[in-house]
C-alpha cells in the first residue's frame, strides 16, 4: 500500500492543478482526516474529532444597515394562468440523496436482510410527504466497481487496492448482488427509487453487470442509469489521457449505449444520464456542442450535472492556499442570492434540456465540497440556504436536485450513523439540512403538478425571499424565509398576502422551521418536530406537531404571516394543500439489527404490503417497542485494508 506522505505529495501536486475549482474529490487511502488537522477556528478551542461531531457555532451575521422593511404586502394571483414565469411541473420527489457508492453499507445497511432502521425512517418521512424518496448510489467509486457472484465472509461490498493506475488511487470496489438485492428490500418498506451508475474506467473492456442486474432485480424502482461521473474532470485524476475532451466522453458515451442496446440481458437502455460534468474543465455547453443531446436522444433520460457553490479544500489538503474562514464565508450562505448566483450559469442548460424535453438533474450538490465548513454545513443557516437553493432550483426549472452524503469526516450530512465503534449505544445524528428536504417535499407536494415561482418579495430583499406554489394551477403554498438572526423579535416581519384574482381564504394554516439562531446546530423543529441532537435520532420526528392557524381578514383579502429571525414559514393557502402533504401517520421501523441492549425484531412482512403510501391514516405500522429507542447496529468492521478517508475515522 502506497504511503500517506507520499499520497500527501501526490495530492499537493494534484491540489495545485486544482485550485479553484468546486470539484468534489474523494482521495482513498488517506490516513483519517479529522484526527490529524484542526478543524476549527473556535476561540482558545481547536477540535480534533470528527468533522460531523464539530461543536463550532458560529456567530449570525450582522443585520444589515439599514435592515429589511418588516411589513410589506405580496400580492399573489391564484390562478396559475395569472402568473407568468413559472417553473415546469415539479415533483416533491425533487430532493433526493446521492450515497457513494463505497459507503452504501454504513448507511443504507449491511445486506439485505441487514438494514440500517433509522435510514428507512428516515426515507419513509420524505416519501411519505413527497409520494417517494430518489436516491442515487454511485460517485468517483461507481467508474472503478465490479460486480461479482460473492465475496468472501459473507460480505457485499469489498475494496481493494490493485494498484488500479490513477493518481487519486480510486481502489475497485467489488460488491455482488447482494447490495442491488439490499436497494429492492429498502423499496419494498419505502417508496424509494434509484439511479446507479455503469462503470465507465474502462470502455475497451465494458462491465454490464449493474445495469443486467439492477434491471432485473430493482425493475422499475431502478430510475436510470448514470454514464460517466464527473468526466470533465477524468484528465486530471490521471483517469484519462490529459487530452481527453468532451467529444472523447461523446464517444465513449456512444459505446456503451450501444453494448447495452446490444445487451439481451438489459430490456430498458433508454434510462442513461449524463454528461454529470463538475463544472471543473469543462462547461456543460462544451458538450451540448458535441451534439451530444441529438445523437443520444433516444438513449438519454435525462441531462445531469454535478456542482458545489464552494470549497473547504484548503482548510484539508496543502496547496489551496490559505484556508478560509467560516466565520467570514457564513454570510455567503444567508442571503437569497447565494442560491441564484450559485447556478446562474446553469440556465441555459436547464433551458436547453426543457427543449429537449428531458428532465435536468443536479446529481449531487452540498454547501461545500472537500467536506463542507465547520459551523455553517451542519448550521441552521444551511438549511434555510438548502431550502431557497432548492426552491431556486425548482425554480429555474431542474427537476431535481441530490444533496450528497460523505462519512463521519465531512461536515454536510444530511444525515450520519454513529462511528462504527458506537453504534451499540449511539444513535444517528441529523444535519439541518435534513429538515429542507422535508420542508421542499411538502412545499411541492404529491402531485407531480406544481410549479414555482420566485416573488422576489419586499422589493427583492435578498434576506426575507418568498416563493409562491401552484399546484394543478391554482396557488397552493407560499414560502417566506427570514436570513437574519435577531432575538429580541425587532427584525421579525409581517407579511400580507393578497390576492389580485380572488380573495383570500378565512384562514391558513402555516408550518415552521425555527431555530434560535442561524449558527444553531441541533435546536431546530419543523412544526414543532425534531429531530434532537447529536447521536439523538432514530430516524422519526420528535415531539407534538404544531401547525398554526392564521385567520385572514376576507373583508381587506389580506392574510397577515409572521416570520422570525430566523425562521422559515410555509403557508398552505388550502386545506387540500396541507393535508396531501402532512402524513397523518409514517411508517416506522423496528430494529432488525442484534444489539447487545435489545431483543432483535424483524420487519413484520405484513408492514411491506401497507407501507408506500402517503397520508396513510389507517396504517398500523411496527414502531419499535414502547420506551425503547431504535437501537443501531452499526457497522460490524471495516472492511479490511481500506481506508476511506470519509468513513473510517470511527
Ligand atoms: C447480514 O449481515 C448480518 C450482520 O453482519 C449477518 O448476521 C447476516 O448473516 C448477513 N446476512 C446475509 C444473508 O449475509
Ligand atoms: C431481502 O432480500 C432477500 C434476498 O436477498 C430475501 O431473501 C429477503 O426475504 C428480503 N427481506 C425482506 C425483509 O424483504
Ligand atoms: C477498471 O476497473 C476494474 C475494476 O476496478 C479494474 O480491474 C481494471 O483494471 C480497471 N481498468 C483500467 C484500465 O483502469
Ligand atoms: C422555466 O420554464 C418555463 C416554461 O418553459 C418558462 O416560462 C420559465 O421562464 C422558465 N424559468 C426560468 C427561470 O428560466
Ligand atoms: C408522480 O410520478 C411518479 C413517477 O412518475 C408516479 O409513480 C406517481 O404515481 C405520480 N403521482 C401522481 C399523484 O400522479
Ligand atoms: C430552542 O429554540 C427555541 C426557539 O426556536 C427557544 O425558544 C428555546 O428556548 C430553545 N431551547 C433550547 C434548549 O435552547
Ligand atoms: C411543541 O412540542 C413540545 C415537545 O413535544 C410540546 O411540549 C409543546 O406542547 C408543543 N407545542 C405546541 C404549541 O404544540
Ligand atoms: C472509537 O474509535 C476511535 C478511533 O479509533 C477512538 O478514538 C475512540 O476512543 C473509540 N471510542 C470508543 C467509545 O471506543
Amino acid at each position: 500500500m502506497i504511503s500517506v506522505s507520499l499520497l500527501w505529495a501526490l495530492y499537493a501536486l494534484l491540489a495545485t492543478v486544482l485550485n479553484g475549482a468546486h470539484a468534489s474529490v474523494t482521495v482513498y487511502s488517506q490516513q483519517p482526516l479529522a484526527a490529524a488537522s484542526p478543524t476549527t477556528t473556535a476561540s482558545g478551542t481547536i477540535y480534533t474529532g470528527l468533522a460531523v461531531y464539530d461543536p463550532l457555532v458560529l456567530s449570525p451575521p450582522p443585520i444589515p444597515n439599514p435592515p429589511p422593511s418588516t411589513q410589506f404586502g405580496i400580492t399573489l394571483q391564484n390562478s396559475a394562468s395569472n402568473v407568468g414565469g413559472l417553473s415546469i411541473p415539479l415533483s416533491g420527489t425533487f430532493y433526493g440523496f446521492s450515497v457513494e457508492m463505497s459507503v452504501v453499507t454504513q448507511v443504507l445497511g449491511l445486506n439485505a436482510s441487514f438494514l440500517q432502521v433509522p435510514f428507512l425512517n428516515l426515507m419513509s418521512l420524505v416519501a411519505s410527504r413527497a409520494g417517494a424518496v430518489y436516491i442515487r448510489v454511485g460517485g468517483n467509486t461507481q467508474d472503478y466497481a465490479s460486480l461479482v457472484p460473492s465475496l468472501g465472509d459473507g460480505k457485499s461490498i469489498e475494496k481493494q487496492q490493485t494498484g488500479n493506475g490513477n493518481p487519486t488511487q480510486t481502489p475497485t470496489l467489488l460488491f455482488t448482488p447482494e447490495i442491488l438485492y439490499m436497494l429492492s428490500n429498502i423499496s419494498s418498506l419505502v417508496n424509494a427509487k434509484w439511479y446507479l451508475g455503469v462503470p465507465m474506467n474502462d470502455t475497451s473492456n465494458l462491465r454490464l453487470q449493474i445495469a443486467e442486474y439492477g434491471e432485473r432485480i430493482l425493475g422499475d424502482k431502478l430510475l436510470g442509469l448514470q454514464v460517466g461521473n464527473e468526466p470533465d474532470l477524468y484528465a486530471r485524476h490521471g483517469h484519462r489521457p490529459s487530452t481527453y475532451g468532451p467529444y472523447d466522453y461523446f464517444g465513449e458515451f456512444g459505446q456503451i449505449a450501444l453494448a447495452l442496446e446490444q445487451d439481451s440481458a438489459v430490456p430498458v437502455s433508454n434510462n442513461l444520464i449524463g454528461p454529470s460534468v463538475a463544472t471543473g474543465d469543462w462547461h456543460p455547453e462544451d458538450v451540448w456542442n458535441t451534439g451530444f443531446i441529438q445523437a443520444y436522444s433516444n438513449n438519454l433520460l435525462a441531462l445531469s450535472v454535478e456542482h458545489y457553490p464552494d470549497d473547504n479544500c484548503a482548510a484539508i489538503y496543502p496547496g489551496f492556499g490559505t484556508p478560509k474562514d467560516p466565520q467570514a464565508e457564513f454570510a455567503n450562505f444567508l442571503t437569497h442570492s447565494a442560491g441564484r448566483d450559485t447556478i446562474g450559469y446553469l440556465l441555459n442548460s436547464a433551458a436547453i434540456a426543457q427543449q429537449a424535453g428531458k428532465p435536468f438533474i443536479m446529481f449531487e450538490t452540498n454547501t461545500a465540497s472537500c467536506g463542507g465548513f465547520p459551523g455553517i454545513s451542519d448550521s441552521f443557516g444551511a438549511a434555510l440556504w438548502a431550502l431557497d437553493y432548492g426552491l431556486q432550483m425548482a425554480y429555474s426549472n431542474f427537476s431535481h436536485a441530490l444533496l450528497h452524503v460523505g462519512g463521519q469526516d465531512v461536515y454536510y450530512n444530511p444525515f450520519t450513523p454513529p462511528p462504527t465503534n458506537q453504534s451499540v449505544y449511539h444513535q444517528w445524528t441529523i444535519g439541518p439540512i435534513f429538515y429542507s428536504v422535508l420542508a421542499v417535499a411538502e412545499a411541492l407536494g404529491p402531485t407531480n403538478n406544481s410549479q414555482i415561482i420566485d416573488l422576489f418579495a419586499n422589493g427583492n430583499s435578498d434576506e426575507t425571499p418568498g416563493y409562491a406554489i401552484y399546484e394543478n394551477g391554482n396557488l397552493a403554498r407560499v414560502a417566506l424565509f427570514n436570513y437574519m438572526t435577531d432575538p429580541s423579535g425587532a427584525n421579525d416581519y409581517v407579511a400580507t398576502l393578497s390576492m389580485g384574482d380572488a380573495v383570500v381564504p378565512a384562514q391558513v394554516q402555516v408550518k415552521y422551521l425555527l431555530a434560535p439562531s442561524v449558527g444553531e446546530h441541533f435546536n431546530i423543529t419543523w412544526a414543532n418536530q425534531t429531530f434532537g441532537g447529536q447521536f439523538g435520532a432514530d430516524g422519526r420526528l420528535q415531539g407534538t406537531e404544531y401547525i398554526q392557524t392564521v385567520a385572514c381578514d376576507t373583508g381587506a383579502n389580506a392574510c397577515q404571516v409572521r416570520v422570525p429571525a430566523p425562521g422559515f414559514a410555509l403557508v398552505f393557502m388550502t386545506n387540500d394543500a396541507l393535508e396531501e402533504a402532512t402524513p397523518t401517520s409514517t411508517a416506522t421501523f423496528a430494529t432488525t439489527a442484534y444489539t447487545k441492549t435489545m431483543n432483535t425484531a424483524s420487519i413484520d412482512p405484513s408492514v411491506l404490503a401497507t407501507s408506500n403510501g402517503h397520508s396513510g391514516k389507517d396504517l398500523q405500522l411496527g414502531s419499535t417497542s414502547s420506551g425503547s429507542i431504535c437501537n443501531i447496529h452499526g457497522l460490524l468492521y471495516v472492511v479490511v485494508g481500506v481506508e476511506d478517508w470519509r468513513w473510517c475515522a470511527g
